[in-house]
């Protein structure tokens, strides 16, 4: 028996990481690749961060063994990163609420988390912002969840429709799961306020609906503890949910895969008895998580000293991309770009959408070497002194009055 026809059909190329391979081919020495979702330095690269080197020569001198971790990683890498989390917001972790498990980067925990609520019979529904990140229907959608969207901006693009996002919540039925962005919302840069975080956890008590928090950015929009913010709506007596962090972007460890799948239980007997479904769900997916970048990020945070270099390198990082954004929109404004830049300024995290139709982003790809996401998603820390002027002429040229 051949394989299957649709086997043998390429599939489309990844819509975000398709992008990068083409940029690598083109041979244009000005082109400027604002499209991943990696943050990059002022040099156009992105360095291992020196906390990171720092933990793994003393994870090199202590080298042991290579032998299995537990299916669900360390304990002392559950305990940190729920710490990291959760820190002491409504006694989650004192009460041992949090169920933790380590995953291959946050996709990994995603899909985890996606297998372990099918086979836990959660209901098959899930609403996904509208727009998300790609990959979010993709996971979910092959996994076997049917997928609803909420409405996410308003025309303009710029703030939240909250009577529509809440609308649609309204909407949905007892038991289904709802996806929400913790902070620095990929693609748009725009994430709920406090009072909007609160409606959206009375709606789900009231709809009694299952939150999954993706929370793949924390520290790189405000600040470690303001970037849990969605935290204090959310973490409600007896309110259960789930959380996928990814420690790709603020520990720099893009290639290591490590992230963290938290199931928050109404209490420890519930998140005991979850764990064991969550490890039923890794076993049977890829056995036992690697080791290396846990390791590492569990080195970190063990260590008073070595977390808070890490801390410093973090707001480096953090601070880069806000006066990147602040650098932008003063260029874009000085050169009468037409469009509403002012409240890019005071978004949370590595994107703008700047709200640019297929044609306008194919010719700053085509004319100017200039590559932007779908709908004209740009990653704000791919900006540096000597391209600004190149991208701003760009979206000058494109963007009509
Ligand atoms: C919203 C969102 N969730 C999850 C991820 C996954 O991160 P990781 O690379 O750790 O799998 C990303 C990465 O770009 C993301 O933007």
């Amino acid at each position: 028996m051949p394989l299957p026809l649709k086997a043998l059909t390429p599939a489309p190329p990844d819509s975000i990481l398709g992008l990068a391979e083409a940029f690598r081919s083109d041979a244009r020495p000005a082109k400027v690749n604002l499209s991943v979702g990696v943050y990059v330095d002022e040099s156009g690269t992105t360095p291992v961060l020196p906390s990171v080197i720092e933990a793994e020569r003393r994870l090199v001198e202590r080298a042991q063994s290579k032998v299995y971790r537990p299916i669900e990683g360390s304990p002392g890498y559950r305990r940190a990163v729920a710490e990291l989390v959760f820190a002491d917001v409504a006694g989650i972790v004192a009460g041992n609420r949090a169920a933790v498990a380590q995953t291959p980067g946050g996709t990994g925990a995603l899909r985890v988390a996606a297998d372990f609520l099918l086979q836990a019979g959660a209901s098959r529904t899930l609403w996904l912002p509208q727009p998300t990140w790609p990959n979010h229907p993709q996971l979910f959608g092959l996994a076997g969840f049917g997928l609803r969207s909420y409405p996410y901006l308003r025309a303009g693009g710029r703030q939240i429709d909250e009577a529509a996002l809440l609308g649609a919540l309204r909407s949905a039925d007892p038991g289904d799961l709802v996806l929400l962005q913790g902070s620095c919302h990929n693609p748009t840069g725009v994430d709920p306020s406090p009072l909007l975080w609160r409606a959206i956890a009375d709606l789900v008590v009231e709809r009694e609906l299952l939150p999954i928090v993706d929370f793949a950015y924390q520290g790189f929009g405000h600040g470690l503890r303001e970037d849990a913010d969605w935290l204090a709506g959310l973490a409600r007596p007896g309110l259960e949910f789930l959380v996928c962090s990814s420690f790709s972007k603020n520990f720099a460890l893009y290639n290591e895969r490590v992230g963290a799948l938290a199931v928050v239980a109404a209490d420890a007997g519930r998140a005991a008895a979850a764990l064991s479904h969550v490890r039923v769900a890794i076993r049977a997916n890829y056995s036992n998580p690697p080791s290396h970048g846990a390791d590492v990020v569990e080195a970190i945070l063990a260590d008073s000293a070595l977390r808070a270099r890490w801390e410093t390198e973090l707001a480096g990082m953090r601070d880069r991309i806000r006066a990147n954004r602040a650098a932008f929109v003063d260029a874009l404004t000085a050169a009468g770009v037409p469009g509403d830049w002012e409240p890019l300024r005071r978004q949370r995290g590595m994107f703008a959408l700047l709200g640019l139709g297929p044609a306008q982003v194919g010719r700053l790809r085509d004319e100017f070497g200039v590559y932007v996401v779908a709908g004209g998603r740009v990653n704000v820390a791919g900006l540096t002194a000597a391209n600004l002027p190149c991208v701003v002429d760009a979206l000058a040229a494109v963007i009509e009055a």
